[in-house]
């Protein structure tokens, strides 16, 4: 079983994510543990203050180190975790990214707030910082909830058999082909007649060659990168 700790001031904000859908089965299924920590739990402070101003002036507010130091500490406990920084200065999270993470068996995940948090943290307690876009975010949950959800569903048995995790977006290099299901016409727009000619390697053909073309519309990065590494063939 993954286990997904996350630490937040704003514990509150997870319930609906985690609560629901496929996470919720996960979980109920014992595929997936997830615990949400409230940072100021372990604030010292009288009145469990987590930030405070930057040292050598400026904006904004930086997280204390002791709450976050510690709650690492407390929640990882004896086990070995994989501690990681929601940061937008982190590194992209990609698929590939992902699927690594799936594998592990502890994960803490620290959001961040105001500045961001005391960079001691880092250096003491934290492996890797993630982001998840070039954008910057009010707070660390939401990309943390995108860091639980798609680590999660790459768990066995967490997504159906029915849906197929090897042809998606992004598993071979390039994006997914596009989909269409009843009616066949719908206001005059009909279905590529392919997808109805019950002919699977005509299909399979036609899939291949939309994905390339997709990918080459939409994100020609990918095929630059997939290059020389292997794409999916057909
Ligand atoms: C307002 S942001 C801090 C931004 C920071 N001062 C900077 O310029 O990089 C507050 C927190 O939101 C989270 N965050 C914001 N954008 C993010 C992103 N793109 N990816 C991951 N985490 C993000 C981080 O945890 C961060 O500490």
């Amino acid at each position: 079983m993954l286990r997904i700790d996350i630490i937040t001031i704003f514990p509150g904000m997870f319930s609906a994510v985690l609560g629901e859908s496929i996470l919720k089965r996960a979980q109920e299924k014992k595929l997936v543990d997830f615990r949400v920590h409230d940072l100021r739990e372990f604030s010292k402070d009288p009145h469990r203050k987590v930030d405070d101003r930057p040292f050598g002036g400026g904006p904004g507010m930086v997280m204390t180190p002791q709450p976050l130091v510690d709650a690492v500490r407390k929640v990882r406990g004896r086990r070995k975790a994989h501690v990681i920084y929601m940061c937008p200065g982190g590194a992209p999270l990609t698929q590939k990214r992902a699927r690594e993470l799936a594998v592990k068996r502890n994960l803490i995940i620290l959001c961040g707030h105001y500045e961001g948090i005391d960079e001691r943290v880092r250096e003491m307690v934290v492996d890797e910082s993630i982001s998840i876009g070039d954008y910057v975010l009010t707070g660390g949950e939401v990309p943390a909830m995108v860091v639980a959800d798609c680590v999660a569903r790459l768990v066995p048995g967490v997504v159906g058999k029915g849906e197929s995790l090897e042809e998606e977006s992004f598993e071979g290099g390039l994006l997914e082909y596009p989909h269409y299901t009843r009616p066949a016409n719908f206001c005059g727009k009909r279905v590529p007649p392919v997808l109805l000619s019950g002919n699977h390697q005509a299909v399979k053909k036609w899939r291949m060659a939309q994905s390339v073309e997709r990918t080459q519309k939409m994100r020609p990065d990918l095929l630059d990168k997939s290059a020389g590494c292997g794409a999916r063939s057909g």
